[in-house]
Formats: structure tokens, C-alpha cells, sequence
């Protein structure tokens, strides 16, 4: 309790009384627990035993984050940033020290200038704001970041960013062309005065061990008025095998325009009603159906797919389809709140297609769990054109396609057994995906992979740094080194100076 009243006192003395109330939040205050909760999209951290932030902050402007820091600092808490909360494993908003959340909830503006084809885009944005906010001004414009409506701009675009149409455009980190962060100094830095380094370590390299990103100015991309989509599923009764085999092939060297990703599950649809594997493969084309069925009989016949399994929309509604919404109902776009469940993810990246030995062994470990849910997101296109250092992300050539592997853990006396199966998944699939690094995606969080001890060394993180960063791991401690030499900004898996 001293510590949150030596935050406020400080607060106070330099915002006055009426802010600090408006904007500090403590443990006692009746707004602490819904707005804690308002941005957790993992219910495995909204559990009473989960350690809670001494204050919550939700700064209504610059200064506002400015004295936030220096008073954490005074008082010893360690910061918390959360844009969206999306984090798969809580890092903006748990803390086994006492801590700070600085929510960035109230910074969210989005200025488009239509003229330049870019935007200023505040970090507590979501990335559904966003994309709403763009088709509002254009039907022929879009932006290649993800499709959960929920996520925010801060987490995201400082870890990549990955959609629907990143074969043809890239990362959202990739589309950052300027940003603005206030450093561990408090000092607001646009791309300029932060400096080359400093600007590439945060498109990829994580928001958290550099600073408060507070703004991000993006390149907006050009999409066609209609673009196609379709969706198809095969149960192994039905040949998904084959057809995966084939997808591992076909799909990462598919023209650009063409996003072709799959998703695995279970159900109970396999013969005399028992559990079969059903593998759906799910479509987005930049342009018409006319052009698609052409492109899709010639590379990829064994799927059948005919006109009547196309649907033509506009780009805004295929982000609305792939979030799985009601494509007519934009509006959805702008809603925050959001349903969350337990889970736990990991993810792996695989450079040559896995045999059919190797996939039946897999569909095997799925048919021993419940809800698995597995994505397969094919790479190429774009992707394979952008060097492995032009950003902390190095999952470039070479990458066939990424998999992210989620498991729901249920009630908190099931998870146990849930968190082994997905840990013996990830074993299983070892021989069949990239090695020496084993690489991982930084937004798909990972704490298996390894977390910083209290004193913080370079070489602990190396266990994880090289899964999500491989070569460019070593200039990220370089640039924090030169940031934030104190390793003030820090959590389980945050850079180490070096
Ligand atoms: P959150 O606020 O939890 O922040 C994540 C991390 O970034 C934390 O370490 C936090 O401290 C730091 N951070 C946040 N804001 C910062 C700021 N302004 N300055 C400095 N550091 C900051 N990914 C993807 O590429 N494509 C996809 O389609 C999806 N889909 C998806 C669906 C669902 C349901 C979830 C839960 C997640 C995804 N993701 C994803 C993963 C997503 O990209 C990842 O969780 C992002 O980090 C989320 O960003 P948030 O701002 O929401 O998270």
C-alpha cells in the first residue's frame, strides 16, 4: 500500500488532485477490478491467485505517461504497458514484483491523410478501429495487420503483425514508416531523434523492453473493390490428409494476391459418429472470383473447388469474415469487449513440408485432446522479398508457413493435463519444423521457451531471443544497451542490455 501511496502523492504533486483521481487507479478504488479485467483476452490471468498491479494508470495524454514513469520510478514499480491486453501470456498486466500498469486505453486517435496514403495511429488503437477507420475514408485502401478486431496497435505492430494479405504487403511492422515513443527518460522521440536503431528494434522486437511507444505512422496499402473468399473443409474420411500434403506444397507459392491458410480441429463428424480430424482451408483473394477459379484449378484441383464455393465482397468485409463476424455489420469493428477463455499457445516454423507419416502422427496427438486448434499460415510472396535484418522478425525466406498451436485448459483443475499434452505436442513435432534455432513467433508469447532470472543476462535469454529474433537477437541487446542501459523497461522475456 506505501508504494501506490508514494505514486500518488507524487502524481499529485505535479497534476494536481482532480487528474490523479481521474487517471490513477489503486487497489481500492471500485474502477480498479473492471478496468484490470476490461483488456484481459487470457481468462487463465483474471484468476484471484494471479498477482495484481499496485496501481492501474490511464494516462489522457503525453505528460500524463511522462510523470507516470518518473513516479514509478521514485517509487520503485515496475511498468506494466498494456495497449489491447492480447498478450498470450498476460506480460502487460501481470508482475510477480510490485507494479505499474500504464493503460494506454485513452490514447487511441487515428488521423488519416488520404493525400500521403498514410495514418498516425495512437498505440491504445485497436486494430479494428483502425481498419474501420480506414474504410471510412476509402473502399480502395486496407492495411496488412491482424484479424482479431481486439488487438492493439501498440502490442502488435511492435511484435509484426500478420493478416490476410501480409503475402502481398508484408508485416504490419513492415508498413511503419515513422513512430513516437517516450523513452526511459521520458523524453518523446519521433523516428528522428530516436534514431535508425532504435526504430528498427521496435518493429518486431517487442514494445516492452524499449519504452512507451505512444503513436505509430503507417503506410496505408492499396486493395482491389472486390476481393474473393471461401472456406472448405475435408475430415481424414475425406482425404484432408492428401489435400494437407498438397496445401504444405501448393500454398506458399501461390501468387501473393492469394492467402491461403488452414485450420485444424476435431469433431465428432468422423465415421458412426466418432472423433475425426476436420482441416478446413480457408481463402482470400485480391481480386475476382472470375480470376480466382482459373488460378485454384490449375494449382490446387484436388481441393474441387467451383464457382459456387467463392464469395465476392469488399476488403472491409473480409476482414470482418475472417474475424469471424457478420460481414454486413461494421460497426463490430469498434467494439472492445471481447470473451475470453484459458488457453495456451506455441508456435514453430516449418522449411520443408512434413511427410505424411509425420501428419498422420500429428492428427493422431489432436485425437487425444478435446479442443485443439491448430492455424497453418503459408509465408512466401512478400514475405520471402524482405531480408532477414531489415526487422527484428527474421521468419522470411525459406519459411514454408508458421504454426500456432492452442489448446483451451478449461477449469483450473484440468489445466494441468491440457498444458502436458500441448508440451508433448510441441515434442512430437521437433523433427519436422525449423532447427538450431527452433524458431517461434514473439507474438504468439511463449514463456516455455525460457524467462529472465531477477539479475538478467544475456545468456538466459539467448534460450528464447534466438527462437523469436535468431541473428537480429544480438543488435536488439545492442540498441537496449544504448536505450535503456538501467533495464528499467523489463519483464519474463524482455531484451537484455548487453
Ligand atoms: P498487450 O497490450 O498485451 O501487449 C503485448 C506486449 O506488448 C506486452 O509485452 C506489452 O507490454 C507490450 N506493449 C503493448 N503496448 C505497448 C506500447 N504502446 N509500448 C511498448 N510496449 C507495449 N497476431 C498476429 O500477428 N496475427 C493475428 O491474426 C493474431 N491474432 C490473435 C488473436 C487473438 C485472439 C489473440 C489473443 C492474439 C492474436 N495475435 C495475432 C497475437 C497478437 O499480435 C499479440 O498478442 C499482440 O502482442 C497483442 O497486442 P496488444 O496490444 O493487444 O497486447
Amino acid at each position: 500500500a506505501r508504494l501506490d501511496q508514494g505514486f500518488r502523492q507524487c502524481f499529485q504533486a505535479i497534476l494536481g488532485n482532480n487528474t490523479t483521481s481521474e487517471v490513477t487507479f489503486s487497489k481500492s478504488s471500485s474502477s480498479y477490478e473492471p478496468l484490470l479485467n476490461s483488456s484481459i483476452r487470457n481468462a487463465r490471468f483474471l484468476s484471484s491467485s494471479v498477482p495484481k498491479p499496485d496501481l492501474i494508470v490511464t494516462p489522457q495524454s503525453l505528460f500524463h505517461i511522462q510523470v507516470a514513469l518518473l513516479c514509478s520510478k521514485e517509487n520503485n514499480l515496475e511498468v506494466r504497458v498494456r495497449s489491447g491486453g492480447h498478450d498470450y501470456e498476460g506480460l502487460s498486466y501481470v508482475s510477480h514484483v510490485p507494479f505499474v500498469i500504464i493503460d494506454l486505453i485513452n490514447l487511441r486517435s487515428i488521423t488519416i491523410n488520404m493525400d500521403e496514403e498514410s495514418a498516425w495511429v495512437q498505440s491504445g488503437a485497436t486494430v479494428g478501429e483502425l481498419y474501420y477507420a480506414i474504410a471510412h475514408k476509402s473502399k480502395v485502401h486496407g492495411f496488412p495487420a491482424g484479424s482479431c478486431s481486439t488487438m492493439g496497435v501498440g502490442g502488435h505492430f511492435s511484435g509484426g503483425g500478420f493478416g490476410t494479405i501480409f503475402r502481398k504487403y508484408g508485416l504490419a511492422s513492415d508498413n511503419v514508416i515513422d513512430a513516437q515513443i517516450i523513452d526511459v527518460n521520458g523524453k518523446i522521440l519521433n523516428r528522428t531523434l530516436m534514431g535508425e536503431d532504435l526504430f528498427w528494434a521496435i518493429r518486431g522486437g517487442g514494445g516492452s523492453s524499449f519504452g512507451v511507444i505512444t503513436a505509430w505512422k503507417i503506410k496505408l496499402v492499396r486493395v482491389p473493390s472486390t476481393v474473393t473468399v471461401f472456406d472448405v473443409s475435408r475430415s481424414l474420411e475425406q482425404g484432408a490428409t492428401d489435400l494437407f500434403h498438397k496445401w504444405e506444397i501448393v500454398a506458399p507459392k501461390l501468387p501473393a494476391e492469394l492467402f491461403l491458410h488452414v485450420v485444424v480441429g476435431v469433431s465428432n463428424s468422423g465415421s458412426q459418429g466418432g472423433k475425426t480430424v476436420v482441416v478446413s482451408f480457408t481463402g482470400l483473394y485480391l481480386g475476382t472470383a472470375q480470376n480466382l477459379l482459373p488460378l485454384m484449378q490449375n494449382s490446387f484441383s484436388e481441393l474441387g473447388l467451383q464457382r459456387n464455393n467463392f464469395t465476392q465482397m469488399t476488403w472491409i468485409q473480409s476482414v470482418l469474415y475472417f474475424a469471424g463476424h457478420s460481414i454486413n455489420e461494421l460497426e463490430v469493428l469498434l467494439r472492445r469487449n471481447q470473451t475470453s477463455s484459458s488457453f495456451k499457445a506455441k508456435s514453430d516454423f516449418v522449411k520443408e513440408p512434413i511427410p505424411l507419416v509425420g501428419l498422420e502422427g500429428l492428427w493422431n496427438m489432436l485425437l487425444l485432446e478435446n479442443s485443439p486448434l491448430l492455424i497453418f499460415t503459408p509465408y512466401g510472396g512478400k514475405m520471402s522479398e524482405i531480408s532477414e535484418s531489415e526487422t527484428p522478425f527474421p521468419h522470411r525466406k525459406g519459411n514454408l508457413y508458421g504454426i500456432q498451436y492452442s489448446v483451451n485448459l478449461g477449469s483450473k483443475e484440468e489445466a494441468p493435463k491440457h498444458l502436458y499434452w500441448i508440451r508433448r505436442l510441441y515434442e512430437y513435432m521437433a523433427p519436422y519444423v525449423s532447427k538450431l534455432p527452433r524458431q517461434s513467433y514473439l507474438n504468439y508469447r511463449d514463456l516455455d521457451l525460457g524467462v529472465n532470472q531477477r539479475k538478467m543476462d544475456y545468456e538466459t535469454a539467448k534460450s528464447w531471443g534466438l527462437k523469436y529474433f535468431n541473428k537480429n537477437f544480438e543488435r536488439l541487446t545492442q540498441v537496449k544497451a544504448r536505450v535503456d542501459p538501467g533495464n528499467f523497461f523489463r519483464d519474463e522475456q524482455s531484451i537484455p542490455p548487453l
